[in-house]
């Protein structure tokens, strides 16, 4: 599949999830909001029908000024008490609908909106769809001082952590990619890795996935719950 074909594919999903999520939108009604090129198609066709809701709250500092930037009132989460829903892209998905975010390095706080959420809906085309997750390098953000004990921690889980360079998060810390491994158990993993001291959070979605996942394909967006 060429770029130009994923992009459209990645334009569908995105104005599909505008569509699923226009029934739940009120004056009130205040939507998380994802980071990534998928979830940049879902903001702009979101800018569409930006008089039917309050504001987002958004996970990355450049999701917030493209909302900005279309006009949309962007809320910090601690001034917020309820999100109706939370739409994001992955960067793979297995059957079980868990994920592997954290591509963009926003993981960490896309886990924090995604949990804040009554609904996360997770939008992807159908490259993303994996039967297990691992082949995409499980992202690890880490408070720096603790780099590389976190590191010498990650090889003695069976993994290869590759320091992403110069890379800083929102939140100020470094991420590491974990090569080389083949996550038959994602749950037991992703709570393996929360246990490390100097981790701030991974990119597994296994504990808590989606509760909806719209695939993009050349013939249509599919829909599938676990
Ligand atoms: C950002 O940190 C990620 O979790 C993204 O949601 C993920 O990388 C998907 O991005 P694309 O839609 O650009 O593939």
């Amino acid at each position: 599949m060429t770029s130009a074909n994923q992009d459209a594919l990645k334009v569908q999903v995105g104005q599909q999830a505008v569509k699923y999520i226009d029934k739940l939108l009120t004056k009130d009604a205040v939507v998380g909001v994802g980071t990534g090129s998928t979830t940049n198609h879902f903001i702009d066709a979101l800018a569409r029908v930006k008089h039917k809701f309050d504001g987002v709250v958004s996970s990355s500092e450049a999701s917030s000024q493209r909302l900005q930037g279309h006009g949309i009132q962007v809320f910090e989460l601690n001034d917020v008490n309820e999100l109706i829903v939370y739409v994001d892209g992955a960067d793979e998905v297995n059957n079980q609908l868990q994920l592997i975010k954290g591509g963009g390095g926003a993981h960490t706080r896309e886990k924090i909106i995604a949990s804040c959420a009554k609904e996360f809906i997770c939008i992807v085309d159908q490259s993303k769809l994996v039967p297990c997750l691992g082949e995409f390098p499980l992202p690890v953000e880490v408070i720096p001082m603790a780099r590389s004990a976190v590191a010498r921690r990650i090889v003695g889980l069976g993994g290869k952590p590759i320091y992403r360079p110069g890379f800083v998060t929102d939140n100020g810390n470094q991420i590491l990619d974990v090569h080389g491994m083949q996550i038959d158990d994602p749950v037991s993993l992703e709570r393996a890795l929360n246990n490390i001291v100097g981790v701030v959070s991974n990119g597994l979605f296994g504990i808590s996935p989606p509760s909806l996942l719209l695939i993009a394909t050349p013939t249509g967006v599919e829909t599938r719950r676990v």
